[in-house]
């Protein structure tokens, strides 16, 4: 389902570079979790890629990479090592250093890097921003209103419906959304964003509720140009049943049976390409990946949010499918030469988190994780490492959300049956998953 629009007044600023130049790529990925093992676990599999490193990693990226101490904000050190290093491209996990301006600085210095400038990274930084974009471009999404004022949006909510969303106007550790089923629990909230200042001073946008099955669609993008990637579902919610408090997360899968061919040309005519164009147009062209949080409601695709680097964990289950070289694809972008045909395979892959006891509230670290060995011996089996570190030779845990045991198969019941019995093969004290990932298209 390639897609190319192109756009000839578009040229990335950045350094361009030809892949017969780079055969032997020295590769930087930044950040440290599932999202970016799965990164390098694709990258790994490039033939162009001689060595990659990963900022900060963690205990199962540096299986495949070489890990740097430092943390993805730190971003003058990081340049500093890429100069050093004499890195050929840069890929950016996280949202943070995104926002905070690394694509910029590493473009500067004449390095190449995968990942949108600050201001297009807004997409995801500034809710009220995005909401203007598709506002402009007339994409489909949930009808909204913006509040500087806590009293005008008390007014606002209690004239209006309940359920009804309220979203902090900026970066917030994916805590900055309140669905609020009771007149008392948006009251609370808008307390919490408005008067409290829980995240910072702010705007906050209160949403229509929307109904529907929610799915991540992720492409490519360079300007006007989109490329669209796999389909992936993520299962937000803590426990089996969707239910329990929102998480980063706690499984996903790919391909979504439930989205048909007319979803996908109507989510990239109607949705991801007018984005691409707005913020083109908004003087921010983007460049590298843009994920659409999109749900398919009673009324059609509605977007939820966008946000401007891959999924996380949609990431772990769309990769592994992807036959192309990811090297490449990431070039097309940085460099603005011709994208490659990007192949799927037809497996169906699905992915189950294992995370701490008590995640997301408090949890404690540092229990010896067992058994991983025994797992990987099943080609079918991949593990990507979220929250992990090595003490005393031992993998153990580090983070909220583990690791993610994710499994192919020819069938999504298939790979369900082969990911949860690796998941019974791993010996932790201090874990908990979810068993019914998958269960919307089961
Ligand atoms: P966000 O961080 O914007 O993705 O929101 C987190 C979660 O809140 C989403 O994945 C949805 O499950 C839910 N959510 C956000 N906006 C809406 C909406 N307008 N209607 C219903 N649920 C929503
Ligand atoms: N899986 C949702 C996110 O990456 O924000």
């Amino acid at each position: 389902m390639g897609i190319f629009v192109t756009v000839p007044e578009y040229k990335p600023d950045g350094p361009t570079i030809t892949l017969e130049k780079v055969k032997d790529a020295k590769v930087l990925v930044v950040g440290g979790g599932g999202r970016e093992h799965a990164i390098v676990d694709a990258l790994s599999r490039s033939i162009y890629v001689k060595k990659i490193f990963c900022a900060p990693g963690n205990a199962g990226i540096a299986t495949q990479a070489k890990c740097i101490p430092l943390d993805d904000i730190q971003t003058d050190e990081l340049l500093e090592f890429a100069v050093h290093e004499h890195i050929d491209l840069t890929v950016v996990g996280p949202e943070v250093p995104l926002s905070a301006g690394i694509a910029d600085q590493f473009r500067a210095a004449g390095m190449r890097i995968f990942g949108p400038s600050a201001a297009a990274a807004r997409i995801e930084s500034s809710k009220s921003f995005a909401k203007e974009i598709m506002e402009r471009k007339g994409v489909p999404t949930a009808s909204y209103r913006t509040f500087t004022d806590y009293d005008e949006a008390l007014e606002y909510v209690k004239a209006g419906s309940i359920p009804v969303v309220l979203k902090y106007d900026g970066l917030a550790a994916g805590k900055g959304v309140v669905v609020a089923m009771s007149p008392e629990e948006a009251e609370a909230a808008l307390k919490d964003m408005l008067l409290d200042d829980r995240f910072g001073k702010g705007k906050v946008v209160v949403e229509e509720f929307l109904t529907g099955p929610e799915f991540s669609f992720m492409a490519l993008v360079r300007g006007k140009e989109v490329w669209p990637l796999a389909l992936a579902q993520d299962h937000k919610r803590a426990f089996d049943g969707d239910r329990g408090p929102n998480t980063g997360g706690m499984g996903a899968y790919s391909p979504l049976p439930f989205i048909t061919p007319e979803d996908v040309d109507y989510s990239i005519e109607k949705i991801l390409k007018p984005v691409a164009e707005g913020l083109f147009e908004e003087g921010c062209p983007f460049e590298g990946l843009l994920y659409g949080g999109l749900m398919k409601t009673p009324q059609g695709i509605k977007v939820i949010e966008f946000n401007c680097r891959f999924g996380d964990p949609e990431t772990e289950v769309v990769l592994p499918r992807l036959e192309s070289d990811i090297y490449t694809m990431f070039s097309a972008v940085v460099d603005g030469t011709p994208m490659p045909e990007i192949r799927w395979s037809e497996d169906c892959v699905i992915g189950f988190v294992l995370a701490s006891k008590g995640y997301p509230g408090k949890y404690s670290k540092g229990y010896e994780i067992d058994g991983l060995e025994d797992v990987l011996a099943d080609p079918a089996v991949r593990i990507y490492h979220m929250g992990t570190s090595v003490k005393g030779g031992k993998v153990i845990t580090a983070g909220g959300r583990v690791m993610m045991v994710t499994a192919s198969g020819e069938t999504l019941s298939q790979a369900r049956d082969r990911a949860l019995a690796a998941v019974g093969k791993i010996r932790c004290d201090n874990l908990f998953h979810r068993t019914d990932i998958g269960h919307y298209s089961l």
